[in-house]
């Protein structure tokens, strides 16, 4: 199996549980308080269902699916509209590992380089878009 199909299929059992999306925004809130007050007017409900879409535009991309979704994601998180600073992306990324880790029962450290690799050049697309 080759990266982006073992993203997948980690990403297919963390989504079996709601609690993973809860979890992701407790930690990546809880990395400073600038992240925590973006979302002190976000209904977190609907927040944590278009996330779960983004992760999943964001294996996609991986997989050679179109730009269009990551490109209007890059343009709302630009500096014109929500103004989500670049190195902020890093943070993001960090808390997402580290849900993985702690809800993939099957989750092993070469699991975890393979997230990276197969979600950087989505992100970097998004972070670009500043
Ligand atoms: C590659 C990583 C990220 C993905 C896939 C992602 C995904 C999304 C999605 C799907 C939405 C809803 C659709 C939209 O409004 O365009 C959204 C909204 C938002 N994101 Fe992100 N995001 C990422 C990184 C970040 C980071 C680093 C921050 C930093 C705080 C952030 C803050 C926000 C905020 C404030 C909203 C709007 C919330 C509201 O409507 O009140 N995102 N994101």
């Amino acid at each position: 199996m080759n990266n982006t199909d073992l993203v997948f299929q980690s990403y297919g059992r963390c989504c079996r549980k709601d609690e993973f999306f809860v979890d992701f925004y407790d930690f990546f809130m809880s990395s400073s308080d600038t992240i925590r007050n973006r979302f002190l007017k976000t209904d977190m409900e609907a927040q944590r269902h278009l996330l779960r879409n983004g992760i999943m535009q964001l294996i996609l991309h991986a997989r050679g699916m179109s730009d269009r979704k990551l490109k209007a994601l890059g343009e709302s998180h630009n500096r014109n509209h929500y103004d989500i600073k670049p190195e902020w992306y890093t943070l993001w990324l960090e808390a997402l590992l580290k849900t993985v880790r702690q809800h993939d029962p099957d989750y092993t450290p070469e699991l975890g380089k393979a997230w990276r690799d197969v979600l950087n050049p989505g992100i970097d697309l998004i972070r670009g878009a500043y």
